[in-house]
């Protein structure tokens, strides 16, 4: 289907959340801490305020209270404490965004100043073992005996790869528009990838009950999780239009939206494996070192895959995370299976090395017949089916394993595979399907679309359900009013609200009037299994010997990851992914200011990501699964998958073409000559 929303988006007529108009709005602009640890001595707004058009400056000396338990990131102006280089300190109300930025700049903040240290590495005296990994994993697991699987193995790889920080850059920069109204009601339109997530948690910090606050978000340019979470801006316009009586906007700039909107954890990733004589593993051992900010405990499930893909008699999985004074790391695409996969299937392809073995081989040897870590059944598994189709698809069979012989004029020419994995999860949802005069169905959900297709889907799924043409299916989504749904985040948007949006489609047809779902019991009564998507991918990479530049020439993925609810939506998701693996893997990289805190690169000028001459070569396929364990449209998340495994395939590839493994991404020109 083509998408619901694609004229008004490209015709401009969409409306984001800065972009709506609203009278007498006055405009924010953030004050950022220039040291990276100490506190606030003294604010001096006097000059600020003295500029035409300037309404308020806000800060730790001048704004109001918010809840006692606020999340530190959001706890805008409720302390002294500088946490990180870049936290917001204060901020400007002007009558105008250029009026607001320009007196930003003559807000003088005074601080006292300590020695800070914002860098990780694998012997920081300050690393710890986390008691639970994002979102509820333990930390450290271990079964079997790792030293004697080694001691036995016929060969072992023994690495260690690191990945650095990297930044969403979703199109959109996060901004909000807050108005009250005269009862104390609150209405904030937002960058948000959920709006009953993010009224809850603006109510929360602001200690509002929450239904005095609306949360509207009908459109967001991207967010890759940098919008899962309720960002600063939104408490800050619902503040900042507390304060002067007026709605208020604020448009992050890209260069702020590094500093406080989140970011990926760097890794260190240590990786041990052995195999036998046969190809199977012995053991396999992977940790991760990572790092969050002293304000939030943020520990990224970076291992969490190793528990899933292989089977091994011994597996001893676990993160070392060290609280540095930084910006407390967040989501980005596939949290935890992207850095993972690409240490861990780089791992792999080294091992295939040591061991002789054909990495796709390697990997169908390793196959478990249920889930290693856990023992679960796989409610369905396709992984080798993905590397054979994949395989077949790319030609790999003619592969000369040899690395670095390949020659064309300046071109070094190798190939690479890797696997990719994401769990496929839904969470309870709400839903309301109603008949209007004239037959039409509208099926109203607070789902978000984030640019993935939501609205179509949706749209597809109840058409489907009501055996109605989908033209008379009307979705209406991006509004807190609407009945409750988790946010488009953790691939699992689509199940989620699609499992609501079947259940109240089917109460209408009973009903023949509305139709209302809520599938807090169904998700609740789910059967105990492992359920993941699996993919392969492959890549081919050309390596200027006179430049050091990497191309890919050529990736192709596969994946399994349930019954593909819409052919074109689905490539879009793969295509993206797959691309932004490809930055990963060659270009993104933020780096941190070790002298002064905070980050170097602030935008796209600095952090690379690739353009469509980059991405000319991009194919997606996938097996259509039957997977009756999963819910009612049999269909497992395709928001992140694409991008886990990428930067592995690419990164195995240029050792092919080179002969030489890179084991700290990004792969640039620089590192490769
Ligand atoms: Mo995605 S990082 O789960 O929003």
């Amino acid at each position: 289907m083509n998408r619901t929303e694609g004229r008004v988006k490209v015709t401009g007529l969409a409306t984001y959340a800065a972009e709506y108009p609203v009278e007498n709005v006055a405009y924010a602009y953030v004050v950022q801490a220039q040291i990276a640890k100490g506190r606030v001595k003294r604010v001096d707004a006097t000059s600020a305020l003295e500029l035409p058009g300037v309404l308020a400056v806000l800060s730790c000396e001048a704004a109001p209270r918010l809840a006692e338990d606020a999340d530190p990131e959001l706890a805008l102006f409720q302390s002294r404490e500088v946490a990180y280089r870049g936290q917001i300190v204060a901020a400007v109300v002007a009558e105008t965004h250029e009026i607001a930025r320009e007196a930003a700049a003559h807000v003088r903040v005074d601080y006292d100043a300590d020695d800070h240290d914002v860098s990780l590495s694998s012997d920081h005296p300050g690393l710890y073992q986390p008691e639970v990994v994002n979102p509820n994993f333990p930390s450290d697991t271990e079964k079997g005996d790792v030293e004697a699987g080694l001691t036995a193995a016929a060969a072992a790889v023994d690495v260690t790869y690191e990945t650095p920080v990297l930044h969403n850059n979703p199109m959109e920069p996060h901004a909000a528009l807050a108005l009250w109204d005269t009862e104390g009601r609150l209405l904030v339109y937002d960058t948000a990838q959920g709006t009953t997530g993010s009224r809850a948690l603006i109510a929360g910090t602001l200690g509002l009950p929450e239904d005095q606050v609306r949360v509207v978000s009908r459109h967001v340019g991207g967010g890759f999780g940098s919008k899962g979470t309720t960002r600063p801006q939104a408490i800050l316009a619902a503040l900042a239009a507390r304060m002067v009586g007026r709605p208020v906007k604020i448009a992050l700039t890209r260069q702020q939206m590094f500093d406080v909107t989140g970011y990926r954890t760097p890794t260190i990733q240590r990786l041990r494996i052995g195999v036998d004589a046969e190809g199977r593993l012995t053991a396999l051992e992977h940790v991760a070192y990572e790092q969050s900010s002293t304000l939030v405990e943020f520990a990224e499930q970076t291992t969490v895959p190793a528990r899933v893909m292989y089977g091994a008699p011994a597996l001893r999985t676990g993160h070392r995370l060290v609280r540095l004074d930084v910006a407390t790391p967040s989501w980005m695409r596939a949290p935890g299976e992207c850095p993972g996969m690409y240490a861990l299937e780089s791992a792999m392809d080294e091992l295939a090395y040591a061991a002789g073995l054909d990495p796709v081989e390697l990997r169908v040897r390793n196959d478990p017949e249920t889930e290693p870590d856990s023992g679960l059944p796989f409610s369905s598994r396709n992984l080798v089916g993905c590397l054979r189709e994949g395989a077949h698809r790319f030609g790999w069979e003619h592969r000369d394993p040899e690395p670095g012989v390949r020659r064309e004029g300046e071109w070094l020419v190798g190939t690479g595979v890797a696997s990719s994995t994401y769990p496929a999860r839904r969470s309870p949802c709400k839903a309301v399907a109603t008949m209007q005069n004239g037959g039409d169905v509208l099926v109203q959900v607070a789902a978000a679309d984030i640019g993935t297709g939501a609205r179509t889907v949706l749209r597809k799924i109840a058409a489907g359900t009501l055996g109605l043409d989908p033209e008379r299916v009307h979705v209406e989504l991006g509004d807190s009013d609407l009945p409750e749904a988790p946010v488009a985040g953790g691939s699992m948007g689509t199940a989620s609200w699609g499992s609501a949006v079947v259940r109240a489609c089917e109460e209408l047809l009973r009903d023949g009037k509305e139709g209302r779902a809520d599938t807090t019991d169904e998700v609740k009564a789910d059967s105990e299994l492992a359920r993941h998507a699996f993919g392969a991918q492959f890549a081919e990479v050309r390596v200027s010997a006179v430049t050091g530049e990497v191309r890919v020439s050529r990736l192709l993925g596969v994946f399994a990851a349930g019954h593909i609810m819409d052919a074109k939506l689905a490539r879009s998701q793969f295509l993206g992914g797959m691309t932004m693996g490809m930055g990963m893997a060659l270009m993104e990289e933020t780096l941190t200011d070790e002298e002064f805190g905070g980050f170097l690169h602030r935008d796209l000028a600095q952090y690379h990501v690739p353009a469509c001459a980059d991405a000319q070569h991009v194919e997606a396929y996938w097996l259509d699964e039957q997977d009756g364990e999963l819910n009612p449209m049999g269909s497992k998340g395709i928001g992140e998958i694409g991008i886990v495994g990428t930067a592995a395939a690419i990164g195995n590839a240029v050792f092919h073409a080179t002969g030489h493994r890179f084991r700290d991404l990004p792969i640039t020109p620089a590192k490769v000559l």
